[in-house]
């Protein structure tokens, strides 16, 4: 990530992200290759405590150290996370979470804003973005997504994948449009199938 872009984040995460990074880097490649990744980014934090928030320029600064270190890119590592995070750290840790979004695959992604609300009751400094899903003719979903952090398309990617997944769909994002009045806003044209 750009430092001029890291720069102007003025905004925090709960530490549960970057510990859910932290796992995915290790699952993956290994201890030593996070601890080069915490090196690397120069944040000088390898572990993290969940319920605490640590300013985004933690988290992009881990995720861009990864990119080098892991010699992957930005794209593929988000979008991996963003899988990773619905099939594996959500149902560890923070399961009654996604059930409460249910089991179908529009009907999930209709209920993201009352689950983030519902997270905000244990987490109160929550910072989380907004979607609205608006379910179009036969198969196609428009998913409007806010939010005030810049370059989390892929992320929202693998999430969407993931959550395909854990409905039981197959689904594909068929286009992406920025939307004018939000400056990190994204409009997901997604098509699905049972
Ligand atoms: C397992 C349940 C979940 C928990 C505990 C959770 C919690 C969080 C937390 C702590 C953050 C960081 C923001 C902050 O700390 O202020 C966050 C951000 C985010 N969450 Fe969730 N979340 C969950 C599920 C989901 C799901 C299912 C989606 C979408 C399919 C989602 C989409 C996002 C996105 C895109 C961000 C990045 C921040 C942004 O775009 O501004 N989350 N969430």
């Amino acid at each position: 990530m750009e430092l001029e872009t890291r720069n102007s984040l003025k905004k925090y995460m709960y530490g549960l992200v970057n510990s859910a990074l932290r796992s995915l880097v290790i699952k993956n490649h290994g201890l030593e290759a996070w601890e080069k990744v915490v090196e690397h980014s120069g944040v000088g934090i390898s572990d993290f405590e969940a319920m605490e928030p640590y300013s985004d320029e933690v988290t992009y600064g881990l995720v861009g150290a990864a990119v080098t270190v892991l010699e992957t890119d930005v794209t593929e590592l988000l979008f991996e996370f963003g899988v990773y995070w619905i099939e594996e750290t959500g149902p560890q840790q923070y399961g009654e979470f996604l059930d409460m979004c249910g089991k179908d695959f529009p009907g999930f992604l209709s209920n993201l804003d009352a689950m983030h609300s519902r997270i905000q009751t244990l987490f109160p400094a929550l910072q989380p973005p907004s979607f609205s899903a608006q379910v179009l003719e036969n198969g196609k979903i428009r998913l409007e997504y806010l939010s005030e952090r810049p370059g989390l398309e892929y992320f929202v990617r693998g999430l969407i994948e993931g959550v395909a997944g854990r409905t039981g769909v197959r689904a594909k994002v068929d286009a992406v449009q920025p939307i004018d009045t939000s400056p990190h806003g994204l409009e997901f044209l997604i098509s699905y199938s049972e």
